[in-house]
């Protein structure tokens, strides 16, 4: 069984002090950092690019578990490469070729993650999950932090560990929106060996990183 990670979402942090809220998710014991990108026309939001992220990268050896809800995705891939990025997440309804997508990521020496939408049924992902590093179930739909669990995807989530159990596949399966200290060990119970988290981390027990982190992670 893969230990249970948490990857703290930075949408829930402070936009004024980016760097600070980075390095109190590393001393909160945060396993990597989860940067969500958005530009407005994927998703109805736009948040941070390359530029920030370089800016971000020396204030932490964390992994930059980075997101992309961009349209047209393929062309940006290696900005967010060379911006400092480790994970590499795209939305298959984002790229015109998701083959092209897994093997530039792949070329560019970083890990390949894909993410579902909750209303994206696994089967998109026929044929690639060989290819794959990281699965990202969606349990809200993307776009906002502090959106309610769907709670349906629970049954995606175990669809997908028992394709992964069948198939001695090695890709890790992380879930992302409204995991909270109710849910997250139905999430994990499910399948899940990384949890993506921004309100409950940021915003329970007045904001106490390193308890949100450990009761999350100790579920
Ligand atoms: C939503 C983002 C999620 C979100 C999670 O589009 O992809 O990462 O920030 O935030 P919470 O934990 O507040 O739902
Ligand atoms: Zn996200």
């Amino acid at each position: 069984m893969k230990k249970i990670q948490i990857s703290p979402s930075i949408l829930s942090a402070d936009f004024s002090r980016l760097g600070n809220e980075i390095k109190r998710l590393e001393e909160g014991r945060a396993d990597m950092i989860h940067v969500d990108v958005m530009d407005g026309h994927f998703v109805p939001n736009l948040t941070i690019g390359p530029t920030v992220i370089k800016a971000l990268r020396n204030y932490t050896k964390l992994p930059f578990d980075v997101h992309l809800m961009i349209s047209s995705v393929h062309k940006y891939i290696k900005d967010y490469a060379e911006a400092g990025a480790d994970i590499i997440t795209v939305h298959p309804e984002a790229t015109e070729d998701l083959s092209e997508s897994i093997n530039l990521i792949r070329k560019l020496n970083k890990k390949v993650g894909v993410s579902l939408n909750p209303n994206t049924n696994i089967s998109i992902l026929d044929g690639y999950l060989p290819n794959i590093d990281l699965i990202l179930i969606m349990s809200v739909y993307p776009g906002f932090g502090g959106q309610k669990f769907i709670p349906d995807v629970i049954e995606k989530i175990k669809s997908l560990k028992d394709i992964k159990e069948k198939n001695k596949y090695c890709f890790d399966i992380e879930v992302d929106g409204g995991i909270n200290f109710s849910n997250s060990k139905e999430v994990i119970n499910a399948g899940a060996n990384i949890l993506v988290s921004g309100t409950t981390i940021f915003k329970e027990n007045n904001g106490d990183i390193k308890k949100n982190i450990e009761t999350l992670r100790s579920q």
